[in-house]
């Protein structure tokens, strides 16, 4: 379906195998089955996409055993799509007490296994996810400009000259077809029309009811559409942060896309012509990407935030070193994304004034801007992204 003429060697990826059975967990097209033929090597390899395997697993799910021939105990199995059947899961389950057997299962999505009753094996297997490429894995095939339009998806960074037809195709056939086969999503029509406003409002805090208004649908399918979206990991609610328990602050979270360029397929401005507001969010969407690659893969899993002020100014990312404890503040990392060449001072101001607050403690305020020069104004380190991102996955960040 999608043709790659640059096809190249592999690119290495910082997600590492971990000990144990695990899930992974990613969008199609982010380079799970790849990765997984690369880090498993030899090992009998299941892939329920292709029909046969399919129709004999769904029918004689107590064939996996046969299946993995006499492989002895810590062995590693791979079943790829594993939501295509969930009820193999309970076949998984009783090989890895039986047998002994490790399992790398992975799918596009948690939530049909978790609809059928399934408990993802009772924490008996970890949770990895694989995003779309990152910085730090295209060292220096990176491209700031390119991936700000059309985002980090490995079909297409690896060919450039098509993006804007391979985001096209993947909003309308993949998403279409993931969300036909989650089953939840009766009529196609209103979610098609809900993408669109959702791909428009990247970045932005969730009104439920304007969304649902302005995407003519329902307001109760509002909740169920980013349900689907979150679930298949092609979104994230990015929280409202509340230091003080007490005070009522604005709680409402905002949506990112998982890719700037998936965000724009779905808005439907492929084809239009970037403004500078489009250009700041997809700055930030790239940043945000960045900050859960580094915070899964170097397992920091250190939970992040946006904050507003109660004057309104917000910060687009708080990262949360240390939770409160005790009557110990809370430390925060706070960072500011602006993808303008030139720093505009007043842009520090949340970050300095939740520095101002009782009871938190900001390690260190970061700005990140699209110029070219550092800078370190009173406490806040002005820095280009690339930049950033360097001192990101060299752990200065957090
Ligand atoms: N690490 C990688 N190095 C090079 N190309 C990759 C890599 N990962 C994915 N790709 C390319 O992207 C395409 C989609 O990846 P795939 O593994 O099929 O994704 P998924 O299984 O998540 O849907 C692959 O066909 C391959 O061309
Ligand atoms: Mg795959």
């Amino acid at each position: 379906m999608y043709n790659c003429p640059m096809e190249r060697a592999y690119i290495e990826r910082l997600l590492d195998v971990p000990e144990r059975s695990f899930f992974l967990f990613g969008p199609r097209g982010v380079g799970k089955t790849t990765w997984l033929r690369k880090m498993f090597p030899g090992t009998p390899f299941f892939d329920l996409l292709d029909s046969s395997v399919y129709l004999e697993l769904s029918t004689n799910p107590g064939n996996l055993e046969a299946m993995g021939g006499d492989a002895p105990e810590h062995s590693w199995i791979v079943i790829d799509e594993i939501q295509k059947i969930p009820g193999l899961l309970d076949e998984v389950h009783r090989l890895m007490e039986t047998r002994k057997w490790r399992f790398a299962l992975s799918g596009s999505s948690a939530r049909k296994l978790r609809r059928r009753g399934t408990n993802l094996l009772g924490g008996r297997a970890l949770t990895r996810r694989l995003d779309a490429f990152s910085f730090r894995e295209l060292g220096r095939d990176f491209d700031m400009e390119f991936s700000l339009m059309w985002g980090l998806l490995p079909w297409v960074q690896l060919d450039r000259g098509n993006a804007p037809d391979i985001l096209n195709s993947y909003v309308h056939t993949y998403i279409k077809e993931e969300i036909r086969e989650e089953g939840v999503v009766r009529r196609l029509h209103p979610f098609l029309r809900f993408l669109n406003v959702a791909g428009q409002l990247n970045g932005q805090i969730v009104n439920g009811q304007n969304i649902s208004r302005e995407a003519a649908v329902p307001r109760s399918s509002v909740d169920v559409y980013f349900s689907i979206l979150v679930d298949t990991l092609l979104g994230y609610f990015l929280p409202a942060y509340r230091p003080g328990v007490k005070v009522r602050e604005q709680a409402h979270p905002k949506f990112y896309w998982f890719d700037p360029g998936v965000a724009r397929a779905a808005a439907g401005l492929l084809f239009d012509p970037v403004d500078r507001v489009w250009r700041s969010t997809a700055l930030e969407t790239m940043v945000y990407h960045e900050l859960r690659v580094y915070n899964h893969t170097r397992n920091r899993n250190r939970p992040i935030f946006y904050y507003r002020t109660g004057g309104g100014v917000e910060i687009d990312f708080v990262v949360e070193t240390k939770k409160r404890q005790h009557g110990s503040p809370a430390s925060v990392v706070c960072l500011e994304v602006k993808a303008a060449e030139r720093w505009d001072r007043r842009w520090e101001r949340a970050m300095r004034s939740l520095a101002g607050r009782e009871g938190i403690r900001v390690e260190r305020m970061i700005g990140i801007y699209g110029g070219r020069r550092y800078y370190r104004f009173d406490g806040v380190d002005v820095m280009p992204v690339e930049e950033f991102l360097e001192c990101l996955y060299r752990g200065e960040v957090f």
